[in-house]
């Protein structure tokens, strides 16, 4: 992949109203979606830096994977929206899209789904694993870990430079990440591990794993195993999130898969990215009654209180996100299914959606649910405790980061990610041997406010 070919008749000019100076950057055309000012030449032709942290109008690759308008709220993977795949699809066939570009043809399909099954179960000794875990751990914490130590069962064999082993790498990865999340759940819960079953399908195959018992025949419910499977389509990928920014910038330094998509899992556990849907029903429980409501939103109002509402606001989406009108229409297949009509949970969430839909802040603000919002709801009345919910996220987004690390690896233009800064810190300071240090020099940050050591310090001697 290059940019060559993408560059701008016109460019964007820059002015340096210190000097007068003006420069020249050439502007980058995506197939679709906003163009981009080409930066890269930026410090050494200005000697000035670009800032922008959270990188809100910085784009840090080209993708070919997944286009969003979130102006329009616009999903598509590989051209193909969000819904159609959702409605058409299944998980592995949107896997397949993914990795490869394309829908797969029957045959492919078939050989892809053969040799998804094929990977499923985990070295026998990984299972030892688990046991240096507490039995409390939160499973994303035993995710991590476990993913990360595939790389010590793979190593020998995972050749980043070799597309053949990346691809393998990929396969594994979507394969095994089920089960290692099942398994962190029977953990938990003090029972056996249940061995994946070749002759279900993804959605099935990951309900059984964790919901089965060696004693008894496990059925299917297949309402159940369709929302399991729209759930891992909806958060197969969406490009350049924070989990998957992290996955490329890991794997920029060359680092193996296994450790790349552990370090992805980290950064999707935090409540502002995928840990949200554990925070939903969280914030369910603790609103309690639908009365309290109004209290709960005017905390979130409050520009004096950091509270906000769990499952609303995007960074990208700024009108409704496509995700959730698929997610809100499962979750009421599912609790129709399961026969739920009367829940406290679902009474708050329906109301707390028609508050947020109507009040001005969140209007202005275009807080709509987002997809998080209801895939907590459906999980909970399938049965799976809060802490699975990341886990099930993270499940679905293995084959969105595989797809992007993968992609990385083969684009022309990749380099070690490295983020240049702002220093706001000293300048330079003559360094001062132990002796002659004075305590309020040692205990302040240089502007004569006390350090974090300096306050730690001083509550320790009060
Ligand atoms: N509740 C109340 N106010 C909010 C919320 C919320 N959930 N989200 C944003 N705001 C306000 C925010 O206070 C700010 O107000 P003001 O302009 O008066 O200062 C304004 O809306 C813009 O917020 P922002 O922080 O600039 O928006 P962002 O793009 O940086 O944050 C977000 C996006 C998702 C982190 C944020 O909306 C949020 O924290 N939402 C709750 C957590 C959540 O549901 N996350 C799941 C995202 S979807 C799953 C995924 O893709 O990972």
């Amino acid at each position: 992949m290059s940019n060559e070919n993408n560059t701008e008749n016109h460019t964007f000019t820059l002015t340096d109203n210190a000097t007068g100076q003006q420069y020249e950057l050439p502007v980058l055309n995506g197939t679709v979606g906003p163009k981009a000012i080409d930066v890269r030449r930026l410090y050494r032709d200005t000697g000035y830096f670009a800032y922008d942290p959270g990188f809100t109008s910085t784009a840090s690759c080209s993708s070919a994977i997944t286009f969003i308008d979130g102006e329009e709220g616009v999903l598509e993977h590989r051209g193909y929206s969000i819904d159609a795949l959702a409605e058409h699809s299944d998980y592995l066939d949107v896997c397949y899209l993914l990795l490869y570009g394309e829908l797969p043809s029957a045959q492919q399909k078939k050989e892809f789904d053969f040799s998804i099954t094929r990977h499923t179960m985990v070295h026998d000794q990984l299972a030892s694993f688990f046991k240096g875990f507490r039995r409390n751990s939160h499973p994303m914490a035993i995710m991590v870990g476990v993913v990360g130590a595939l790389s010590a069962f793979y190593h020998g064999g995972t050749d980043i430079n070799d597309p053949i082993q990346r691809m393998i790498a990929a396969h594994r990865l979507i394969a095994k990440m089920p089960t290692i999340g099942a398994m962190a759940y029977k953990y938990s819960i003090g029972q056996p591990f249940i061995y994946p079953d070749n002759d279900r399908t993804y959605a099935e195959n990951f309900l059984k794993m964790t919901f089965a018992v060696p004693c008894e025949e496990y059925k299917v419910n297949p309402v159940l195993a369709r929302a399991m499977d729209k759930i891992l389509i909806l958060h197969a990928d969406h490009e350049q999130n924070a989990s998957t920014s992290t996955v490329r910038l890991a794997g920029s330094s060359g680092a193996n898969p296994f450790a790349c998509v552990a370090s992805g899992i980290a950064s999707l556990w935090g409540p502002a990215h995928g840990g949200a849907n554990e925070a939903v029903l969280k914030m369910l429980a603790e609103i309690g009654t639908v009365d309290r409501i109004p209290e709960f939103i005017e905390r979130a109002k409050n520009p004096d209180d950091d509270y906000r509402l769990m499952g609303f606001g995007h960074r990208v989406y700024k009108n409704y996100d496509p995700r959730a009108t698929v997610m809100r229409e499962t979750c009421h297949e599912v609790l129709h299914e399961l026969g739920i009509k009367d829940s406290p949970q679902l009474d708050i969430a329906m109301e707390l959606e028609k508050i947020a839909l109507e009040d001005e802040y969140f209007v202005k603000r275009k807080l709509y649910p987002n997809v998080d919002f209801y895939s907590g709801i459906i999980l909970s009345a399938m049965g799976f405790p809060t802490n699975m919910f990341t886990v099930i996220f993270a499940i679905g987004r293995t084959v969105g980061w595989v797809s992007h690390w993968k992609e990385m690896i083969e684009d022309d233009e990749k380099k070690i990610g490295r983020p240049r800064q702002l220093y706001t810190g000293n300048g330079h300071r003559k360094f001062e041997s132990l002796d002659k240090r004075a305590f309020e020099a040692a205990h302040t940050n240089g502007n004569g406010n006390k350090s974090l050591w300096g306050k730690l310090w001083g509550a320790k001697k009060s």
